[in-house]
């Protein structure tokens, strides 16, 4: 694997094969000692155009895991607040030795125009741009499922047959695309519910099953149910009329999550709106693995980087 770019390169058996080195990386976290001498010697630089708690903070505890040097490098105090191009930063950080860089940018395409530049030879890992993609959220999140659902034997294992419901504004969501591609190679159906307002243009081409009616989802059991950050920052105009009417409608109520069948999960990326696409109380309940996601994303990162810098440049070596 030369960069990580989007979900919708990856195919069944290297995503498993992605989700198997990050079982090995979980392994690892559960010893005394949690570091590997593995990327020893290389530089992962992580480029932040737009801010981050979750993604950020793992990618470096990822790195570091696996004995990288790591340089965080965010727009806010760089020279990019002072008009430094996307081209001109890319070229410092390969002056500077950087092997891998990690992106996050307000653009849909940047890591692509950065993989493609020749302006820096490096693996770029794609932390989400616009809303296009967010690749190693969505690697998490089927982590996370194939755990719930195959326990300690789920290696070598997709998602064949789970049934994933994703709730939310899915038209400025990165999210929800990566997830989408991904959930289909791996096998899983998907149904997205929304308001007609919150969905992109061209979904009909999705892998997906599209309704409007949340009690009637959640009444069909999925096995999982991924609610969605109402991205405020990203919408111009009004898409619903109140963030009361959206949470009655469309929202993850304790009465709704309590409906929900023994053994399906309750999952969202974060950061989470409480109170809005989703409840304090469904969010802090049992079927919530929201802090699993959030441990599992060090896992994931650790693999894609070890995939990316190693050297081996096959899944699973
Ligand atoms: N899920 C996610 O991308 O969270 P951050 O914005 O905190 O990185």
């Amino acid at each position: 694997m030369r960069h990580l770019l989007s979900t919708r390169d990856l195919d069944r058996d290297t995503a498993v094969g992605i989700l198997d080195v990050a079982a090995d990386m979980a392994d690892v976290a559960t010893r005394e000692v949690k570091k590997l001498p593995t990327l020893r010697g290389k530089t992962v630089v992580n480029l932040f155009f737009e801010d981050s708690t979750r993604t950020r903070v793992s990618f470096e505890v990822a790195a570091k895991r696996l004995s990288a040097d790591v340089i965080n490098f965010s727009a806010k105090g760089s020279s990019i607040s002072k008009g430094e191009s996307l081209k001109d930063t890319a070229q410092t950080l390969a002056a500077m030795g950087a092997d891998a860089v990690v992106i996050r940018h307000g653009s849909s395409g940047a890591p692509r125009v950065l993989a493609d530049s020749g302006w820096i030879d490096a693996g770029i890992v794609n932390a989400g741009d616009g809303t296009h993609e967010h690749p190693t959220q969505a690697l998490l999140d089927a982590f996370t499922m194939r755990r719930r659902l195959h326990g300690n034997a789920a290696r070598g294992k997709d998602l064949n047959g789970l049934r994933v419901t994703i709730v939310g504004d899915v038209l400025h969501s990165r999210v929800a695309r990566s997830n989408v591609w991904l959930l289909g190679a791996l096998g899983a159906s998907v149904r997205i519910v929304a308001p007609a307002t919150l969905l992109p243009m061209g979904i009909e081409e999705w892998p997906v099953e599209v309704g409007y009616d949340l009690d009637e989802a959640m009444d069909a059991g999925p096995d999982v149910v991924m609610m969605l950050r109402i991205q405020a920052e990203r919408m111009s105009a009004a898409f619903f009329p109140t963030a009361r009417e959206y949470s009655r409608q469309w929202g993850l109520d304790d009465e709704r999550a309590a409906r929900l069948p023994a053994g399906s999960i309750v999952m969202h990326p974060g950061p989470m709106n409480r109170g809005l696409e989703i409840s304090a109380g469904a969010a802090d309940s049992a079927r919530s693995v929201v802090l699993e996601q959030v441990a599992n994303g060090v896992s994931i990162r650790m693999a894609v980087l070890y995939l990316l810098l190693s050297g081996t440049g096959e899944v699973g070596a």
